[in-house]
Order: structure tokens, then C-alpha cells, then sequence
């Protein structure tokens, strides 16, 4: 398609797609349930993982110098999802140091698309500077905020959205609630964290976000947990990845 001028007006795709031409390859196998013995051994590697990064700051990770909560395999598997949904709108809750949403917002200028909101309730002043990313200040639950946001999403309709704040149950079960209705059919809500509570580790955390899900879905059935997501063995967010099927 070419506008008056002549000049393609093909906007949705950026000038790298067409030098280095995003490919459609991602893995089919789901690896999930796992045998009782190696999903023991990945329980194991996950405990011995928080262990050592409790002790020591040697497992703390950075994407260009900006501190991420993310472990690599999860990093990945977003920047997976990231070029088969195309979304052009990325919500994520809880910024922190922000190298998660520079991440997001890097892998919407090499697919691009998308742009990021990121929302925290104590924002942090190193957090860095990109024009695909737009800071909230405020409680992600908040109905201010929620509005915000909201009024923001409008003009989207391929939205992915990021759960990764107060983790525990009532507050993740508050953002379920307030941001689900955004994410279109075929796109994803990612739980962050259910980890927690003893899944398979940190026990004494109590309810957390993998109770907030099997709550959510208890009476929400448009989505479904997408195992698929978990195939690099090592995540931060069993049962988190949610699918909305209708
Ligand atoms: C796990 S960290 C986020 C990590 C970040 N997404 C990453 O991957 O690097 C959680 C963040 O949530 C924020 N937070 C806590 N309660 C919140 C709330 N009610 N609303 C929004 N953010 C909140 C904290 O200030 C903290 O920065």
C-alpha cells in the first residue's frame, strides 16, 4: 500500500523486520506434566536457585545495566511471545529497578510494535528513560490508576498484561480482576511469581499469586494456564501463563 506521496505506508512493521526479517520458529513440544522424578530435580534446582541468590548477589540479573527480577528463561519465553502475538500494548504491573520494562520495550522496537505502561506504587528514580515506556505512579488496585490505564488501553486492542507487584493473593486476585477484561482472545495474562507459598518454594509466604489464579479461575473460564510457556524447565511463574480462549 503506498500513501499519496508514494512512500509505503505499511506502519506497523519497522525498518529491522525488513533487514533482518523476523522468522516464525518457536518450539511445539510441551514437556509438561513432567515425570514425578524431574519435576522433583526442577523443585530441587528451584529451592537450591533461591537459596544461593538469598546468600549472595551472584545470580542477580541486568538488561543494559538495569536490574530485572526475571530469570533469563523467562526473558526468553517473552521475547517469544512478543514475536508471535505482535502486541502493541504491554501492561505491566510492578517497575521496580525497571530493566523489565526496558526489556519489553527494546523487544517492541526490534519487532516493530507495542509500547509499555508500567505502574508501581514506589518508583524508583534510577529507573531508566525510553520513549516506549510510560511510568504510573500509584497502587496498580487503585481505581484511579485502574482508570488510568484504562483510558490509556483504549486505543489498543493487542494488549498483554504482567502481573508482578504485591504478590500476595488478595492483591494479585485484585489485579486479575481489574486489567483480564483487556487482554483480547488468543493474547495473555502472565501471573508473575507462583513460585510462592510453597510452589515449590518459600512456604511461609502463605496464599499468593498461584491461589489468586486457581481463584480467578474458578469462575472466570475465558482463560485457560498455558503450560506450553514453562518449557525451559526453569520459571518463576508455574501455572501463570494464562490464555484467554474466549
Ligand atoms: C517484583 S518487583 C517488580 C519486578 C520487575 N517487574 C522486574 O521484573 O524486574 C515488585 C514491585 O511492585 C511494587 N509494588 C508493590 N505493591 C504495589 C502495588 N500495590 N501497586 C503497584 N506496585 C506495587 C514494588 O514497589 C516493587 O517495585
Amino acid at each position: 500500500m503506498t500513501n499519496k506521496t508514494g512512500e509505503s505506508k505499511v506502519q506497523s512493521k519497522s525498518q529491522l523486520e525488513y533487514e533482518y526479517k523476523i522468522g516464525t520458529f518457536v518450539s511445539e513440544d510441551n514437556l509438561f506434566p513432567l515425570s514425578e522424578e524431574d519435576q522433583e530435580t526442577l523443585d530441587n534446582f528451584h529451592r537450591m536457585y533461591f537459596r544461593l541468590l538469598e546468600k549472595k548477589s551472584g545470580l542477580q540479573i541486568s538488561w543494559l545495566g538495569h536490574q530485572t527480577g526475571k530469570v533469563p528463561a523467562d526473558l526468553w519465553i517473552y521475547q517469544e511471545m512478543m514475536t508471535q502475538l505482535r502486541p502493541d500494548l504491554i501492561i505491566e504491573c510492578g517497575t521496580h529497578w525497571g530493566g523489565s520494562a526496558l526489556y519489553l520495550a527494546n523487544m517492541c522496537q526490534l519487532i516493530g510494535t507495542g509500547r509499555v505502561i508500567t505502574i508501581d506504587l514506589y518508583p524508583k528514580p534510577s529507573r531508566p528513560h525510553h520513549t516506549l515506556i510510560e511510568y504510573v505512579n500509584g497502587s496498580s488496585v487503585d481505581p484511579q490508576v485502574v482508570a488510568q490505564v484504562k483510558a490509556a488501553a483504549a486505543a489498543h486492542q493487542n494488549i498483554m498484561v504482567i502481573l508482578d507487584s504485591n504478590h500476595t493473593k488478595e492483591h494479585v486476585l485484585g489485579e486479575l480482576e481489574a486489567y483480564h477484561d483487556l487482554v483480547p482472545v488468543g493474547g495473555y495474562l502472565i501471573v508473575e511469581d507462583g513460585f510462592l507459598g510453597g510452589h515449590p518454594s518459600h512456604e511461609e509466604y502463605g496464599p499468593g499469586p498461584m491461589e489468586a489464579v486457581d481463584a480467578f479461575l474458578a469462575t472466570n473460564d475465558s482463560f485457560v494456564i498455558d503450560r506450553s510457556k514453562e518449557r525451559l524447565l526453569f520459571t518463576l511463574n508455574p501455572r501463570g501463563f494464562l490464555l484467554r480462549v474466549k
